[in-house]
């Protein structure tokens, strides 16, 4: 028997100001696409913006229904949206953003385990790791270099063609 360690890493910054100018952009859009989420349910409005390798922007916003499991995360409505606007075309960075108007909205919200399988599927097809830049509407903000920092040992599709 032997033990196995995994560690992540990312880069912590006490506020969007600090961050290169390109980031700061993305972060601020994420912040002000929240206010196109549909979540009247929860209160809880998510937005996350890519920047493709051809330039191009894409943003998703969660969208709820009142049969809660048909809701949809911001994270996927954004994927999906780049998969078919822009076929096999790297996302490099992702920024998520989200406002809870039930509460404060001053720290990084992680995306959820559903999302992270997704990130890492979109990562694993196009061979390129997707940088996450996380933020509220104001506070600290987290900087991942790949998304599947966040989800270690992913299942993926490996498995299920091994003979
Ligand atoms: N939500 C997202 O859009 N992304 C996440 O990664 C976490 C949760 C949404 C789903 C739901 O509409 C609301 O936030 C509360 O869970």
């Amino acid at each position: 028997m032997k033990k196995e360690k995994i560690e992540i890493e990312f880069s912590v910054y006490s506020s969007s100001d600090e961050l290169q100018e390109n980031d700061k952009i993305l972060l601020e859009k994420a912040r002000a696409a929240t206010a196109m989420a549909y979540a009247p349910y929860s209160n809880f409005k998510v937005a996350a913006v890519a920047i493709l390798s051809n330039g191009e922007m894409v943003e998703g916003t969660n969208q709820e229904n009142a049969s809660t499991p048909a809701g949809l995360c911001a994270e996927r409505v954004m994927l999906a949206s780049a998969s078919m606007l822009h076929p096999n075309t790297i996302i490099e960075t992702i920024a998520i953003s989200y406002n809870n108007l039930n509460g404060s909205s001053n720290e990084p919200a992680t995306p959820c385990g559903i999302c992270r399988q997704s990130l890492q599927e979109y990562e694993d097809r196009l061979q390129h790791p997707i940088r996450l830049i996380l933020g509220g509407q104001e506070g600290a903000v987290y900087v991942f270099e790949k998304s599947t920092s966040l989800l270690p040992l992913a299942f993926n599709g490996k498995d299920l063609i091994r003979s």
